[in-house]
C-alpha cells in the first residue's frame, strides 16, 4: 500500500506532481480560461461582497494565508484570516456581504466545521476547499473546490498543502476575472506558469541529494528557525510546523524583518536558520536579514531561485528551486522543507507517519 516507499509521508511528497496535475488541469479549459464545477459564484455576487474570511487549522491555515495574499492581489477584495479554534471566539464580523472560505483536507475538522456553521448562520456564503468528497465540510458548504490530491494517510500534511495553494491560485484568478480586477494578459501569463508547476516539482524531487545531506546535519539540533518575508514567511510557517510535527525538534518561523525586534536574541554560534529568499521584490531586504543572522553566528541554509547565485556570498548552504512567478513559487519552495522534515525525522527514528500525540483528523474542538 505504500507503493514501495518506506512511509506514507515520503510517498505523498512524491505524489505531488500528480496531485497538482489532477487539481489544476481539470480547471483550465483548452482556450486557457478557468472553469469551476461545484462553484456558482456570480459576477453580481462578487461585486457586492465587501470581504472574505479564510478560516482553517494547521497546514490548511498555512495554505489559507497564501490564499489571502493572492485574492487581495488579483481580486482586490479584503481578506481576513483566522485559525478555526480562535475564529468563533474573536467576535468575527460576518454577514451576507462576507464570503467565508474554509480549508480542510479531511473535511471533518471540528473547529473548521463549527466555523463554517457559524458563518452560514450569519448569512455568509460559504466555499470549502476540501480533499475528501462527501465529507461534512464538503456537504455543508455552498460551493466546493475539491483538491484532487488523493487519500492523504500520513499525519503530516504534504500533498494536501500544495494542492490547497494551487486551489487558491486558481480561485484568486477566477475571482479577479469575475471582479474585473485582473488584466487578461496577467491572467494568461499566470495560468501558463501554473500549468508548468507539476513538472517543476518533479524536477526538484529528481535531485534530493543536497537536501538529504543538509538534513543529515540537523538531527542533533535543539532549535531550528525558519525566516522569510511575504509569501516566503507563509511558507516558512508551514516548513516549521512540518519539522516540529515529525522530528520533535523545536522550531519557529519568523518574519525576517521582525528579527531585530526581539527574536534575533535567540541566535547563537551555529544555530541553524533556514532562510527563504524567493521573492524578487524582497530579495535585497532578505539578504540584509540573512547577514544580520550570519553576523550573530547563525548557520544559514537558504532556499532561493536558480540564478540567484549572489546569495552564496551570505549563506552557508543554498538549495535552488526552479524559477517561476513569485506569487506561485510557494508550491516549489515548500518541497525541500517537507523533505528536510522527513529525513530529519527518519534519522531520529521518529514515527514519521504517526507522530506522537497527534491524529490525522481532529474531530474534537
Ligand atoms: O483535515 P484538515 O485539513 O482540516 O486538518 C487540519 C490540520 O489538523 C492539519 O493540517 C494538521 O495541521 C496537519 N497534521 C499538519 O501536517
Amino acid at each position: 500500500e505504500k507503493g514501495g516507499y518506506d512511509h506514507f509521508m515520503i510517498k505523498e511528497i512524491f505524489e505531488q506532481p500528480k496531485a497538482l496535475r489532477d487539481t489544476i488541469s481539470p480547471r483550465i479549459t483548452k482556450d486557457g480560461s478557468i472553469k469551476l464545477d461545484n462553484i456558482n459564484i456570480t459576477k453580481e455576487y462578487i461585486k457586492n461582497i465587501n470581504k472574505i474570511y479564510i478560516v482553517a487549522c494547521g497546514t490548511a491555515y498555512h495554505a489559507g494565508i497564501v490564499g489571502k495574499s493572492l485574492i487581495e492581489k488579483y481580486a482586490k477584495i479584503p481578506v481576513l484570516t483566522d485559525v478555526a479554534s480562535e475564529f468563533r471566539y474573536n467576535n468575527p464580523f460576518i454577514d451576507e456581504k462576507t464570503l467565508m472560505i474554509v480549508v480542510s483536507q479531511s473535511g471533518e475538522t471540528a473547529d473548521t466545521l463549527a466555523a463554517l456553521r457559524l458563518a452560514k448562520e450569519k448569512g455568509a456564503r460559504t466555499l470549502a476547499l476540501c480533499n475528501v468528497v462527501g465529507s461534512s465540510i464538503a456537504r455543508e458548504a455552498d460551493d466546493v473546490f475539491y483538491t484532487w490530491a488523493g487519500p492523504e494517510i500520513a499525519v503530516a500534511s504534504t500533498k494536501a498543502y500544495t494542492t490547497q495553494v494551487a486551489a487558491f491560485i486558481i480561485i484568486a484568478l477566477y475571482l479577479g476575472k469575475l471582479n474585473e480586477n485582473i488584466s487578461d494578459s496577467e491572467y494568461n501569463t499566470i495560468l501558463k506558469e501554473v500549468i508548468k508547476l507539476p513538472e517543476k516539482v518533479d524536477y526538484i524531487l529528481n535531485d534530493i541529494f543536497k537536501v538529504k545531506d543538509i538534513a543529515s546535519n540537523m538531527m542533533n539540533q535543539d532549535d531550528i528557525f525558519f525566516i522569510g518575508r511575504g509569501i516566503d514567511y507563509n511558507v516558512a510557517m508551514e516548513g516549521s510546523l512540518k519539522l516540529k510535527e515529525v522530528s520533535y525538534i523545536h522550531s519557529e518561523a519568523m518574519a525576517a524583518g521582525e528579527l531585530k525586534h526581539g527574536t534575533l536574541a535567540l541566535i547563537e554560534e551555529g544555530t541553524p536558520v533556514i532562510a527563504l529568499a524567493t521573492q524578487d521584490n524582497l530579495y535585497d531586504k532578505m539578504i540584509s536579514n540573512i547577514r544580520e543572522v550570519k553576523a550573530r553566528g547563525g548557520y544559514i541554509i537558504a532556499v532561493s531561485k536558480e540564478g540567484n547565485t549572489s546569495i552564496e556570498k551570505s549563506a552557508d548552504k543554498v538549495i535552488y528551486i526552479p524559477d517561476t512567478m513569485d506569487d506561485i513559487i510557494g508550491i516549489l519552495s515548500i518541497i525541500p522543507l517537507q523533505l528536510i522534515s522527513y529525513y530529519v525525522a527518519l534519522g531520529k527514528n521518529c514515527d514519521v507517519d504517526k507522530p506522537r500525540n497527534l491524529a490525522k483528523s481532529v474531530t474534537v474542538e
